[in-house]
């Protein structure tokens, strides 16, 4: 018998109002998502990707349509779907462990072994005690991912998690995302601007485009993937193409 996906998307659509305007975001968009899978969604500025993965957050509505969670209809937030965003989000009153203890649900039993366990999962132990102003960047995003496991998820949202990141933190945390993903099994949908980044980290490159999905590419590379190998340029370049058109053309600039 085949396995019931994890999450299904069914003819979702949402339209924003704007001064008295409606503005078709998403048009009937339709995916499903195997459980433990790894799938990255990217597309331009603006085609809807944040409102797709807050809709699957539970943390905006759907104007039609349905998303199915493990097998019942999604209609606000989860500690079973997490969420990672750009920003950190990490309440600057609270130092890193009781940023975790309070996303946590009241009275949770070891809730200080758990937030000891997850920054440790992060590499983050020894900082326990820090507050997020005293945390850099990377660290800052660590503690946020850490929180987000703290409770467990089972479907884990990043949108575009390592933006704000320098280039050398960035590709160290996505190593520690596919480690966490391999590790802890935790189905992951990542929104990001970076091809390079998608292609890497995703099972499957969801490419949106306006009002919804434009192709969804199957990235089949040996593991442990490889950066800088012939096959993953390859890859890469199949997206590349998919929004900038034949690269071996030279591009032309109008001034
Ligand atoms: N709360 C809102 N009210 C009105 N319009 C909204 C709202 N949220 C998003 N929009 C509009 O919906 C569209 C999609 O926004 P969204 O944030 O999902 O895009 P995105 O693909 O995540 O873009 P980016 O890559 O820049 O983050 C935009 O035109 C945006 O202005
Ligand atoms: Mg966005």
């Amino acid at each position: 018998m085949a396995v019931e996906p994890i999450l299904q998307i069914r003819n979702l659509s949402k339209t924003f109002e704007l001064k008295g305007a409606d503005n078709r975001v998403l048009d009937r968009v339709n995916l499903s998502v195997d459980e433990g899978e790894f799938v990255s969604i990217i597309g331009a500025s603006g085609c809807g990707k944040s409102t797709l993965l807050r809709i699957i957050g539970g943390l905006e509505t759907a104007s039609g349509g349905e998303v199915i969670f493990e097998g019942s209809a999604v209609s606000k937030p989860s500690r079973d779907r997490g969420f990672i965003f750009q920003d950190h989000r990490l309440l600057p009153w609270l130092s890193v462990i009781d940023n975790i203890k309070f996303s946590l649900p009241p009275n949770t039993p070891n809730a200080n072994e758990i937030a000891l366990e997850k920054l440790a999962v992060v590499g983050l132990s020894g900082f326990e005690r820090r507050y997020p102003r005293e945390l850099s960047g990377g660290m800052s995003q660590r503690a946020a991912i850490a929180r987000a496991l703290a409770n467990s998820p089972k479907l884990l949202l990043l949108d575009e998690p390592f933006g704000a990141l320098d280039a050398i933190t960035k590709i160290r945390l996505q190593e520690e995302i596919l480690r966490i993903w391999n590790a802890e099994k935790i189905t992951m949908i990542l929104v990001t601007h970076d091809i390079d980044e998608a292609v890497y980290l995703g099972r499957r490159v969801v490419v949106m485009g306006k009002g919804g999905i434009d192709a969804i590419h199957r990235i089949e590379l040996s593991s442990p993937r490889n950066r800088v190998s012939a096959e993953f340029a390859r890859q890469k370049s199949a997206i590349y193409k998919a929004f900038f058109g034949d690269l071996e053309a030279p591009f032309t600039y109008t001034i």
